[in-house]
């Protein structure tokens, strides 16, 4: 983190259609630097899709998104550039299976920084080192458990030293028991003071970790607040529908 600058981020009145079907239906969200917001939502809801807007994997159709000093919304605006500052960790880890770990940290780099191999490889092993898996450097990915490969993803997505870090439910592949160390290296990163936002129904994480939580619900925001307030005591009913079904799921 020491040579990274945060980012902030701001959304306004984002839009976003698939055919007929509106998925993001005026998404306003203001993240300052080194903030970090858990997106919480029922299924369906566009948290996977307003992420992929933020880094323009997909193309919204109204609205602005601006991530420090990039337009992500501007047809002009430099994407390689852009997308080099934003790491994004998904449910499914994304590593390449064929590559080992330290090549899996060190590819992007090299390519798309042209680091030389061995400024790439030294960078790499100091954030395998945060993770606390520089000693599985040299396997495979499939040779690691999902919670191993969701670290190698975040230590992949830091060589690139980026100022804003996007996750979209990190931990919802995981075995139970893996989830708490992922969880922990997240806290880490935002107790260093990345920006960060955090799709998750970790609501124990959102509650320790977040600085805001906001609620979605069929493409909209319908409350956003203090973690402590939003997932406590939410005031809007929906959110407390939806915190009833995620804290208990049996309803009992
Ligand atoms: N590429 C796509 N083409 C068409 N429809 C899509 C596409 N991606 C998402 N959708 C639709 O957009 C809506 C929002 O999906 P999105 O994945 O953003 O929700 P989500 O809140 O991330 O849900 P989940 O909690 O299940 O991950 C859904 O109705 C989905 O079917
Ligand atoms: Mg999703």
């Amino acid at each position: 983190m020491s040579d990274t600058v945060p980012a902030g981020v701001t959304i306004e009145d984002l839009h976003k259609s698939y055919g007929d079907n509106e998925v993001l239906q005026g998404i306003s969200i203001t993240v300052n630097p080194g903030e970090v917001v858990c997106l919480i939502g029922a299924t369906g809801s566009g948290k996977s899709t307003l992420l992929r807007c933020v880094n323009r994997l997909e193309d919204p159709n109204s609205g602005r998104i601006l991530v420090g000093e990039f337009d992500a919304t501007d047809p002009d605006v430099n994407l390689d550039a852009m997308r080099r500052k934003i790491g994004m960790v998904f449910q499914q880890f994304n590593l390449f299976p064929h590559l080992s770990v330290l090549e899996n940290c060190t590819i992007t780099p090299r390519r798309v920084l042209k680091q030389p191999r061995a400024e790439a490889e030294a960078e790499a092993m100091h954030q395998l080192e945060l993770v606390g898996l520089q000693h599985l450097a040299h396997r495979r990915p499939a040779q690691l458990s999902g919670g191993q490969q969701q670290r190698v993803a975040i230590a992949r997505a830091l060589t690139m030293k980026p100022s804003l870090m996007l996750f979209d439910e990190p931990t919802s592949a995981l075995d139970p028991e893996t989830v708490g160390d992922v969880l922990a290296i997240m806290r880490d990163l935002a107790q260093a003071g990345m920006t960060m936002i955090v799709v998750t129904h970790e609501m124990g994480f959102a509650r320790e970790v977040a600085d805001r939580v906001v609620f979605m619900n069929q493409g909209r925001v319908v409350e956003e607040g203090p973690a402590q307030q939003v997932i406590g005591a939410p005031a809007q009913p929906r959110t407390q529908d939806f915190l009833r079904r995620v804290l208990n799921p049996l309803g009992e």
